[in-house]
């Protein structure tokens, strides 16, 4: 009996002020106090303009987070690093002896070659080729190389019902172009590691290819001019 008047008083002083705070607001003349008992579904416009202006907030924020979010989409799939660059580059490549073999002196492109190689293929071959449960890719013998461009075609198609399996599924031309001529320079470096297997043959030395024609020729044009 004595805590009731005091929440009672509250309460008729807050429906005054806002009373007053509406009054102020409109500009029309209707006495304020017209009628209490609509009180309560008085459009009250301060509150009406708070949450036009919390929703414009919101709205602005959205777009924003939008735009800067596509943006951030848009650099990354924009963004290339030097060596995807190189790769990118390279146009369409042929998977011959010639391109396999001369393509080991490029860093940024051997870079992008190590690194496929460490994702993919150092599970089954080993860090350096030494090999693991695939074969050792650093003595001369072979399963299933003959030719330079037989270590592309491993590597796109794999052997043994997928013991070494498939990459193009996985992988572009180019990554297995640059892939074979990392392969195909890890020959020689004799690693100790996996014993040859029983079907593994020695294989002829890679060729060596001259100088390329177009480049000689460009000189002789230039000496007879
Ligand atoms: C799941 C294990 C596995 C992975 C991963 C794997 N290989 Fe192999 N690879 C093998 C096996 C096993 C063989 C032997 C196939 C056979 O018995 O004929 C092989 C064979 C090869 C050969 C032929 C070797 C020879 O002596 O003839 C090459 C070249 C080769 N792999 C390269 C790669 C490269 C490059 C990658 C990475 C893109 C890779 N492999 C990933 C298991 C694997």
């Amino acid at each position: 009996m004595g805590s009731n008047p005091i929440p009672t008083a509250f309460a008729a002083d807050d429906r005054a002020s806002r009373r007053m705070s509406f009054s102020m607001c409109a500009s029309d003349n209707t006495p304020s106090a017209s009628s209490t008992n609509a009180l309560p579904s008085e459009p009250n416009h301060s509150d009406a303009r708070r949450r036009r202006r919390k929703a414009l907030l919101w709205i602005c924020l959205g777009i924003g987070l939008a735009i800067g979010g596509s943006l951030a989409v848009v650099m990354r799939s924009q963004w290339r690093s030097p060596e995807d660059e190189a790769l990118a580059q390279l146009g369409e490549l042929t998977p011959d002896a010639r391109t396999i073999l001369s393509l080991h002196d490029q860093r940024l492109l051997m870079q992008v070659a190590a690194k496929l190689y460490r994702n993919e293929c150092t599970r089954c071959h080993g860090m350096d080729g030494q090999g693991m449960s695939g074969p050792n890719l650093t003595d001369e013998y072979y399963v299933n190389v003959q030719r330079a461009e037989d270590i592309y075609d491993i590597i796109a198609n794999g052997r043994n019902h997928n013991a070494m399996p498939a990459w193009k599924y996985k992988l572009s031309k180019n990554e297995m172009i640059v892939l074979s001529s990392y392969v195909a320079a890890l020959r020689g470096r004799d690693l100790k590691g996996r014993p040859r297997d029983a079907r593994a043959v020695e294989i002829a030395p890679w060729p060596v290819f001259e100088v390329e024609e177009k480049e000689v020729e460009e000189e002789d044009d230039e000496e007879s001019r």
